[in-house]
């Protein structure tokens, strides 16, 4: 046979499997066994050392035309194949952009969120002005400006999450008053929202971690008579007018004469339930006038000058606003439960 037929014949093979072939795997494996290493067409070409040095070179150019020929034809099919598989792919990889969407989950503010711009607009209202602190503070700040000396129990480390000797997570808002009347001066409105620690179990009306928010006014002639006025006010506008609001004497160090407020609980509107532990009532503040010993602490010059400061507690606020019994609900995170207040 000579070279010609059996080129031939390759091209021959190569048109009958070609008509089998369906898909890549096969068409490569074609081409390893034509064109490959131990492949029809280069056993041709291993075969050339038997002919005479006379007839090589045509052979050789047959078997080099052949290649060519063979591999154009090979990459035409693959080309189609490839074609079709990538059709296959859009097809089956089609998204309908008719189909509607699951509605993305709309998240809502936090009751205490809620609660907080409520209170925060009724102060800012009567012309309070909204500054913040630092969580971990000076011991300095939290309880010496503030008249809490050395061994008073509510230095207790039982109540105060200590950090070193001199640095604690303020156990209230109240160094804020320091720190404004030191960096200020008088007249002073501000409110100061926040963060505040205590070492406490977890219960219904309890937790380690809660909400605070503090006032203070410092001006010439301020009086006892102001603080009943401006916290009235600020009851009436969050809850409505005919609120009753309720003041028991009490004591801060760093307010003289102290009080502590109460509000008519609008959750069972004075008759007792868990929310007011059947009292009516919720205490929501601690109040007084800002002791002179303070004053002169931070620079104020007590003869001149007097004021008043207020602590509200802002769970006890939002628990109270919407109904909600148990203060762990507010921490838990739980969707069912903060989806109510979209
Ligand atoms: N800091 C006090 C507390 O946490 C509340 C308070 C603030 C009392 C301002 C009087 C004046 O209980």
């Amino acid at each position: 046979m000579d070279m010609k037929e059996k080129i031939a014949q390759i091209h021959q093979l190569v048109d009958n499997e070609l008509a089998q072939v369906d898909s890549m795997q096969a068409l490569d494996a074609l081409r390893v066994k034509v064109l490959g290493k131990k492949g029809e067409l280069t056993a041709l070409l291993r075969g050339m050392g038997q002919l005479s040095p006379e007839e090589r070179p045509q052979a050789g150019q047959l078997i080099n035309e052949a290649r060519e020929a063979l591999t154009a034809q090979l990459d035409a099919r693959q080309a189609k194949i490839k074609a079709r598989d990538r059709q296959k792919a859009l097809m089956s990889e089609t998204i309908d952009v008719t189909q509607p969407v699951p509605a993305p989950l709309l998240g809502s503010e936090h009751p205490l969120t809620l609660a907080l711009n409520e209170v925060v607009d009724c102060f800012t209202g009567m012309g309070f002005e909204v500054v913040e602190g630092p969580e971990v503070e000076l011991d300095h700040f939290n309880f010496e400006l503030l008249n809490i000396p050395q061994n008073h129990p509510a230095r207790d480390a039982q109540d105060t999450f200590y950090i070193d000797d001199n640095i604690v997570l303020r156990t209230h808002t109240s160094p804020m008053q320091a720190r404004t009347m030191l960096s200020r001066k008088p007249p002073i409105r501000i409110i100061c929202p926040g963060r505040v620690y205590r070492a406490d179990e977890v219960d219904a009306t309890h937790s380690p971690v809660f909400h605070q928010l503090e006032g203070l006014v410092i001006d010439e002639d301020v009086t006892m008579a102001d603080l009943r006025g401006t916290l009235n006010a600020f009851a009436e506008r969050l809850y409505g007018k005919g609120i009753t609001t309720r003041f028991r004497p009490s004591f801060f160090p760093f307010t003289e004469p102290s009080a502590e407020v109460d509000l008519t609980c609008v959750a069972c509107h004075g008759k007792g339930c868990r929310v007011c532990k059947g009292t009516g009532w919720i205490e929501v503040l601690g109040c007084g006038m800002v002791n002179p010993k303070v004053l002169e602490m931070c620079g104020i010059d007590s003869t001149r000058y007097s004021g008043f400061a207020f602590g509200i507690g802002l769970e006890r606020i939002a628990m109270q606003r919407y109904k909600v019994p148990d203060m762990r609900l507010l921490y838990e995170g739980d969707v069912r439960f903060l989806s109510q207040f979209k």
